[in-house]
Order: C-alpha cells, then structure tokens, then sequence
C-alpha cells in the first residue's frame, strides 16, 4: 500500500519525506489555505521534495476554465496529479487531461456509482473520503470495500483507490485489509501508526538490560 500525506505543510511534507515512508502528497484548497502562502510556490516547492505523484486541486467548476487551471497546474512539475472534483464537468476535464498524458485525481467521491464514473474518466487515482461518510453516520470503509471489489472485477482498470478524510490509524489498517492501492493520511495520523505502548515498554527494558550488561556495539 502507498503512502500519501495529505498535507501542503512544506516543513512537514520535508520531515516526513526524510523517513523514506512517503510516497506522494495531496492537498486540497482548505490545505492550501491554511498555509497562507502562494499555491502555485507551495505547490512546485511540494513537488521538488518527493518523487511520486503531488495532487493540485483546481479551483474552477465549469469544464473550459476547469481544463485551462488543469492544464497549468499539470505544467507546474511533471509529478504534478490534477485533482478536479467528482462532477460532470470535473469527469470531464480528468478524461481530457487523461487522454492528454496527465493523472488526475478525481476527488469528493462519496458513492461506488462515483467512483465507477472516475475510473470511465480515465482517472488515476480515485478519492473516497471514509471519516466524512463516518461523521453522518455511514460505513465509510464499506465504501473503499466495494469500490476495491468493483475495480478488482476489471483487469484492464488502471485506477488506484485513494483512500482520503482518514481520521485515525484504524482506518488505515482497515483500507489495507481491503486492499486499497494508496491512503493519503493527515501527518499526525501518519506519526500515531508508529506508536504502541509495548513498543516503549520493551525498549526501555531492553535498553536497562544491555546498560546493565556494560557492552557497547560501536566499542
Ligand atoms: O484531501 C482530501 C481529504 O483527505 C480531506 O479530509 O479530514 O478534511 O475530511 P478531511
């Protein structure tokens, strides 16, 4: 399973770049705007930091002015992944740029119907946001499940199941299980999955067993 960080925190994205865990970025306009700064800087400094696919939201919801932000966005870095918004003029615009060589994620996809509709459209990569079905009372995960058993029933399908609005580590264990292709993880999520309490619990007493037993590896 990939991992993605959904983040446009450029201090961040750099530390979490530096563990060798990352394997792409995602932002979207909230994200962008919590930052204050320039998108199109943040953006391009976010695609010079890692190697693998860095989502750019388009801001337009008309088809042409859609294309015309998707087309700018996608020449800012070649790892740039448009993100255009599970519409019709968004599927729209992801099958133009799809066809045109650009990935595209289509993103605020809340139905199996939706996401069948991204994957006709050529997109790369298809976002499902689990934690916001969860916050009105669905199964967000029974989603990625039947979006991951749809897309299995075609060999030929090339979209990658995104995993987004994750809210905890389970979430992620159980888009693993699923079999999902990538989950995009907000950075706090991303640093609680490294963390057991046994984990600290068995170091500290192996650390007092070898402090006590008076070795050094290094000499
Ligand atoms: O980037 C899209 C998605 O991950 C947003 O998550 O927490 O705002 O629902 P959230």
């Amino acid at each position: 399973m990939k991992f993605f960080v959904d983040t446009a925190d450029t201090e961040e994205i750099r530390e979490l770049a530096d563990t060798g865990l990352l394997d792409g970025v995602t932002t979207n306009p909230s994200l962008v705007a919590k930052t204050g700064r320039d998108f199109f800087t943040v953006i391009q400094e976010i695609c010079s930091l890692i190697d693998g696919p860095v989502s750019a939201e388009v801001a337009a919801t008309d088809f042409k002015t859609m294309l015309e932000e998707g087309k700018k966005l996608a020449g800012l870095a070649d790892n740039v992944a448009v993100k255009v918004p599970l519409t019709m003029a968004g599927l729209k615009t992801c099958a133009e740029l799809s066809r045109a060589g650009t990935q595209v994620n289509v993103t605020l996809c809340f139905s199996a119907a939706q996401a069948i509709l991204a994957a006709k459209a050529g997109a790369a990569f298809v976002s499902p946001f689990v934690g916001r079905l969860d916050d009105i009372g669905q199964a967000g995960m029974d989603l990625i499940g039947d979006i991951v058993q749809i897309y299995d029933n075609y060999a030929d399908l090339k979209t990658e199941v995104l995993v987004a609005s994750i809210r905890n580590p389970t979430h992620i264990v159980e888009a693993a299980l699923l079999g999902a292709d990538v989950c995009t993880i907000p950075p706090q999520v991303l640093k609680q999955l490294v963390s057991h309490p046994l984990t600290d619990k068995g170091l500290a007493a192996f650390l007092a067993d070898w402090e006590k037993s008076g070795q050094s590896i290094l000499g």
